[in-house]
């Protein structure tokens, strides 16, 4: 049994994830300081596969600490590294916050495994902005990005690409998630969102649920069919399906030990369309109001899967209703049963 080391393993899409190696048979490892996560998340995930994944806390900055962790777990065979800051306005007021923790925690950890490691790396259709063709390819221009936050993953690409050009031992994939959404469908792990929630559907959640006044639509004067902004959505427990695909494929020898993917599900849905599945979906009825456009929000991007799908073997299988049912859900489980 293959032992995988799952770094940010406690975080959201950390935690799917591990449910979903588990399932396929991998025994975890999870590394995460717990800045933003919750360590019941732990036993939530033992109620969910009856398995407790082993777990250490540490701040993967710290240089010598993951070392002596590395040194420690060498029979680790592949590492899916979550572990990041990722809120994008945050990231504009405390940049370097976020060139910290994101660069420091990738090259200690290519320091620490030498480099000699199969990695699975979270990146983001941020890197494209607004692309110019629709559905975008992996092959698409990066660019410039739109904030610190989307430099870093822009940059740990550049890092991981230029680093597996001199070193065959290390093979990485990389996965460019779309707008991951939803939540298990045990309702028992989820998103937890650090205050006001910046993104769409854990405000919708929110706002169902009493937590938060009405949602604002950010712009309905965009050049899409109903004028508000487009995205491609994608479950959670698909999003985590993908890994243990990408797992799979860097345990194959493929010949390149550099790989780019898509995660999205290849369709693009409005704003209003998010609010009007919830709503039809769980029976809730919306508050909502038309507001302007966010400052550095792109007017629409999804993502063509093709190579996913193909290469990886990998497909989105859940659709809108099933992402907004799940978020409902999990956001109800929180309400009864608070972290
Ligand atoms: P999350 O914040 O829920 O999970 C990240 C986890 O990493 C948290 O548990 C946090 O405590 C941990 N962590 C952060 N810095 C650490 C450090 N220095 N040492 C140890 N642990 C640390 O975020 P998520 O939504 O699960 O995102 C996971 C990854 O996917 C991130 O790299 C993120 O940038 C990327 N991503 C997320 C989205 C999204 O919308 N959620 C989209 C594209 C890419
Ligand atoms: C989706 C749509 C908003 C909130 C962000 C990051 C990106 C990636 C995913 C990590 C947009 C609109 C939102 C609200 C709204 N993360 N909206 N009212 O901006 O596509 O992507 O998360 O890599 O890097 O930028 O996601 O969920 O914030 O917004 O109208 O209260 O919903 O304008 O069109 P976004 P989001």
């Amino acid at each position: 049994m293959s032992k995988i080391l799952v770094t940010g393993g406690t975080g959201y899409i950390g935690s799917h994830t591990v449910v979903e190696l588990f399932n396929a048979g991998y025994e975890v490892v999870i590394v995460d300081d717990l800045s933003n996560s919750d360590v019941k998340i732990l036993s939530q995930i033992e109620k969910i596969t009856g398995k407790r994944p082993a777990f250490v806390k540490l701040d993967l900055c710290e240089e010598k600490e993951v070392i002596a962790f590395a040194k420690q777990h060498q029979d680790i065979a592949g590492i899916i590294h979550f572990a990041a800051f990722k809120a994008v306005g945050e990231s504009v007021k405390q940049p370097l916050k976020y060139y910290r923790n994101n660069f420091y925690s990738l090259i200690n950890i290519l320091t620490a495994f030498n480099s000699n490691i199969k990695l699975v790396f979270s990146s983001s259709c941020t890197v494209y902005g607004q692309p110019d063709k629709l559905p975008v390819t992996e092959t698409a221009d990066v660019k410039k990005a739109e904030s610190p936050y989307g430099n870093t993953k822009q940059i740990a690409e550049e890092i991981l690409q230029e680093t597996c050009s001199v070193c065959p031992s290390l093979e990485v994939i990389v996965l460019r998630y779309f707008n991951p959404v939803g939540a298990h469908g045990t309702a028992l792990i989820g998103e937890l969102p650090n205050g006001v929630p910046q993104n769409l559907v854990p405000f919708i959640t929110q706002s169902a649920i009493g937590k938060r006044a009405a949602i604002t639509v950010y712009g309905d004067d965009y050049n899409t069919p109903d004028g508000s902004a487009i995205r491609d959505y994608i479950h959670v427990v698909d999003l985590a399906k993908a890994h243990v695909s990408a797992i799979k494929r860097l345990a194959e020898k493929v010949g390149q030990n550099y790989e780019v993917f898509n995660i999205g599900t290849g369709k693009g849905s409005s704003v209003l369309e998010i609010i009007n599945a919830f709503e039809q979906t769980t029976g809730e009825k919306l508050d909502y109001t038309i507001g302007k456009r966010r400052e550095g929000d792109i007017e629409q991007t999804f993502g063509d899967v093709t190579m996913a799908n193909e290469i990886l073997g990998w497909k989105a299988e859940l659709d809108i209703n099933e992402m907004m049912n799940s978020a409902w859900n999990w956001e109800k489980y929180l309400r009864d049963n608070p972290f």
